[in-house]
């Protein structure tokens, strides 16, 4: 029997690329994808993933994800949840998709565990936004995360879950706290993050985008620092976690800080020129937005990277320059 990959949140951006990323990694040849969304996930092409259209805040569904006939469960990528303004508009959803039906499938697997005396690596996606309220100037493995808004605090109950699953031999968890990612393809979103990759996206395929932070380029508001990463680091994050022996892990938490970096809105603006000229940052347009830079704002902006490089995560070295330059190759490619 071969062994099994499941990821939920399959559909999404990152699940998508982690599907494709497992798929042309030549170490994991022989392991057998399943791909679950509550929309049709797509299988990389030449793949002979198994996908699965499955609505996991019901747990019949979540149950039905573990089947012996796949093969033998190795790991669980659950990457599926709304993100951070759907979670806040509409709370009992968020709290459904976001915490009940993470717990579906962590029961799942938990059992389906027990079941075929196999421990399942439980790789979940977690996020900066776990914190809130007053912060230290550089966020330590050790800081409290007092979330502020209900996807925080539902990625926190998550957490704390898996911890005690793990605690207790149910999972093998492992928990990636997340910066914020840039640059993501695709439209604008409502999430209050969007215009950090859509002032990069949208100039570099001639298209105006709107800038939350500032009333022009010379405000003192673009010096809001962000916590970022690039989306290929944070996928070959994902897959290095899936290696790291479980001892190297700390005994109280499994949680992990992905590694990041610091640029402010300014600093973004300033790759975009040096890539793509002067012309692409007049596509620009500042709208100040008090709430949307507010939100931002209360965001931690600089982390202790040491634990997750001990541990083998890889960070982006070169700050926004080079990302802003491979997303304007992979639009050229046609590849996002
Ligand atoms: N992208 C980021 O900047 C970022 C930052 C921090 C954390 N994260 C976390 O990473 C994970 C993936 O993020 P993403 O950017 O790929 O998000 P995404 O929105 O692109 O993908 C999420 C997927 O979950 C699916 N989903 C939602 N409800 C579901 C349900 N009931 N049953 C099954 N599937 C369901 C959606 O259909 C979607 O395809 C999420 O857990 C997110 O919270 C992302």
């Amino acid at each position: 029997m071969g062994k099994v990959i499941l990821i939920t949140g399959a559909g999404g951006f990152l699940g998508g690329k982690l599907a494709s990323a497992i798929h042309e990694d030549p170490e994991l040849t022989g392991f057998r994808l399943i791909l679950v969304d509550v929309i049709e996930p797509r299988a990389p092409p030449h793949s002979n993933a198994i996908t699965i259209k499955a609505d996991l805040t019901d747990p019949a569904q979540a149950d039905a994800l573990f089947n012996t006939q796949y093969g033998v469960y190795d790991t669980v990528y659950c990457l599926h949840g709304i993100m951070s303004r759907g979670s806040e508009d509409n709370f009992d959803f968020g709290v459904k998709v976001n915490v009940d039906s993470v717990r579906a499938v962590l029961d799942a697997a938990r059992h389906h565990g027990q079941k075929t005396g196999q421990l399942i690596k439980f790789i979940f996606t977690s996020s900066l936004a776990v914190y809130g309220g007053p912060l230290p100037d550089v966020i330590q493995s050790d800081t409290i995360a007092t979330p502020q808004s209900a996807y925080g605090m539902g990625k926190l109950v998550d957490e704390i879950f898996i911890n005690e699953y793990t605690r207790r031999g149910f999972v093998d968890g492992r928990i990636l706290r997340l910066p914020t990612i840039v640059v993501r393809p695709g439209a604008p979103s409502a999430a209050a993050s969007s215009f950090v990759s859509g002032i990069i996206r949208e100039p570099l395929q001639g298209l105006e985008s709107v800038c939350p932070i500032g009333d022009s380029l010379t405000s003192p508001e673009l010096d809001l620092p962000l916590w970022l990463a690039s989306p290929d680091v944070i996928i070959r994050n994902f897959l290095i976690t899936r290696q790291i022996s479980a001892t190297r892990l700390l005994a109280h938490t499994r949680v992990v800080c992905l590694p990041g970096f610091t640029a402010t809105v300014r600093e973004e603006i300033a790759a975009l020129e040096e890539v793509a000229g002067k012309e692409a940052v007049t596509l620009i347009k500042f709208e100040d937005d008090p709430t949307n830079r507010r939100v931002v704002s209360s965001w931690p902006s600089r982390f202790d990277n040491s634990y997750a490089l001990s541990l083998g995560f890889i960070a982006d070295s070169g700050g926004m320059v080079p990302i802003v330059r491979r997303f304007q190759q992979q639009l050229k490619a046609g590849s996002v």
